[in-house]
């Protein structure tokens, strides 16, 4: 790959971090496994190890993200979202022939189009584009899934198949003696080692999200959806089915860089919240819908959007963004997109995203006015609560200017981000799903015992 100037923006952020981080004390070690294991465990399950891992690894006080191994600043550099996606999955970088069999399979999964037929049924234009997300993956699962269509019905269980424009009823229709319904009988066959396995609903998910994503944005802009472009990369035909138009190559790139940063973080409350469900033997469709639920929340992946709509406030202030920070702090506000539960130092992506963003408003001078105020919190933020607090900006922060500058809506940023998680959340399921165990944690009881039923005429 020739060493663009978005590489030369990445290696001086990589840089950078290196040195400002050279003292930190960092934990590298690879813990050893076995288990029961001990740890000190905080509200919200802080501190608590759950499972063993090899997907990926967050260094917080480095503040260096590494995804197998690969240091994901380098993977920005060098790899593609397509390939990290692999890398997750799989554990290892792909040989050629695996990849081009990957992105052959890509290509056939991003069109989804029964599940945007289905999802169009529905008024996604009045919806949150996170709930039309969780919707449409729900459509995928019956679309795809091993359980509703691949022949892994129980012995004896039929389908209805009925005309499209009907809608089956257990009970006949006024004036006719019997409702009459065609029952088909599933053929069963053996599901290939891939299916078996869940890496086939996986490689589904990360492809088919995306196009689901760039579906319910064209919808809720009053467009129809655009097909997937076989020739383009994931990052292209994700803006391609947005805007309709192929994007320029720094474009392209910018994107791909965002969906790698955000593709797996440990064990944050998305990655958890799919691993729950999937430990119940539940399948991926209905895990990745309750990444999605999760990620949906403003602590978590709903803080981009939070950032530039505060941001956009900052801009309509009438004193300056350093006195908004102020007058935010002394009401014991938080910041959206500064802080993060592991880093107490620069999150590794927000090091990325913010020369990045600074890069694309070169060439989109009406976002210039927010990114200058963004770069002014910024400063405030970290000169006041960097060194006593640790708050940073996280990857949130200048996330939220990138996907303007790339043509998205605000509601999009979500959903974006949920385009790229798909990958560690599918990867980090099946890592889990080979030595499974259902997640039951305990709650500290501090209510009361023995009481006594009181009558509700007689409670105050
Ligand atoms: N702005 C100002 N102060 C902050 C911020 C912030 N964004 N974040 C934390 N603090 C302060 C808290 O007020 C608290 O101060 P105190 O000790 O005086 O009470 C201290 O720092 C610790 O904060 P906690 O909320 O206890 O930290 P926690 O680890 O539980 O929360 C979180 C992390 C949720 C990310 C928090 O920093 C936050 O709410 N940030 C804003 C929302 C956001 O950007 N979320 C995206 C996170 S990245 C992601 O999920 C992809």
């Amino acid at each position: 790959m020739k060493m663009d100037t978005i590489s030369a923006i990445i290696l001086e952020a990589a840089e950078n971090a290196k040195t400002e981080t050279k003292d930190a004390t960092s934990s590298r070690k690879v813990m050893s496994s076995g288990w029961p294991i001990k740890c000190t465990i905080g509200p919200g399950l802080e501190g608590a190890i759950a499972c063993d891992s090899k997907v990926g690894y967050v260094n917080g006080s480095k503040g260096a993200l590494i995804y197998r191994g690969y240091d994901i600043l380098d993977l920005c550099v060098h790899s593609n979202y397509e390939e990290v996606c692999y890398l997750l999955i799989h554990g290892e970088l792909p040989t050629k022939s695996q990849f081009s069999e990957f992105n052959e399979k890509m290509k056939d999964f991003r069109s989804v189009n029964s599940t945007l037929r289905k999802l169009m049924g529905f008024p996604v234009e009045e919806m949150g584009a996170m709930s039309a997300l969780r919707l449409g993956t729900n459509f995928m699962r019956h679309e795809m899934t091993q359980l509703d269509k691949r022949g892994f019905k129980p012995k004896g269980v039929a389908t209805i198949s009925a005309d499209e424009d009907s809608i089956p009823m257990e009970t006949p229709p006024t004036g006719e003696k019997s409702a009459k319904y065609e029952f088909k009988r599933q053929k069963r066959r053996k599901p290939s080692p891939d299916e078996a396995s869940g890496v086939e609903a996986c490689y589904h998910l990360i492809a088919g999200v995306a196009t689901i994503a760039a579906a319910i944005s064209r919808l809720q802009g009053g467009l129809l959806p655009i097909e997937p472009d076989p020739e383009l990369s994931h990052a292209a035909n994700l803006l391609y089915m947005i805007n309709g138009e192929r994007p320029s190559y720094d474009d392209e790139r910018i994107m791909d860089v965002a969906l790698i940063l955000h593709a797996d973080h440990g064990m944050n409350a998305s990655t958890f919240a799919s691993m729950v469900v999937a430990s119940t033997l539940s399948d991926f469709y209905f895990s990745v819908g309750s990444g999605i639920a999760a990620l949906n929340g403003p602590l978590h992946g709903g803080a981009n959007e939070e950032v530039i709509r505060v941001l956009d406030k900052v801009l309509a202030y009438e004193g300056t963004p350093e006195q908004w920070v102020t007058e935010e702090l002394s009401k014991k506000s938080k910041i959206p997109g500064f802080g993060h539960r592991v880093y107490k130092t620069y999150d590794p992506r927000a090091r990325v995203l913010g020369p990045l963003a600074e890069h694309l408003v070169k060439s989109h001078p009406d976002q210039k006015p927010i990114f200058d105020a963004a770069k002014k919190v910024e400063k405030k933020v970290v000169a006041t609560l960097g060194k006593e607090k640790k708050i940073f900006p996280n990857v949130d922060y200048y996330s939220g200017i990138i996907y303007r500058c790339l043509g998205l809506a605000p509601e999009m940023y979500t959903p974006i981000f949920a385009v790229s998680r798909v990958a560690g959340w599918t990867a980090r399921m099946l890592e889990y799903g080979a030595n499974n165990r259902i997640f039951r944690p305990r709650a500290r009881y501090t209510g009361h015992f023995d009481r006594e039923y009181a009558p509700i005429k007689k409670r105050k």
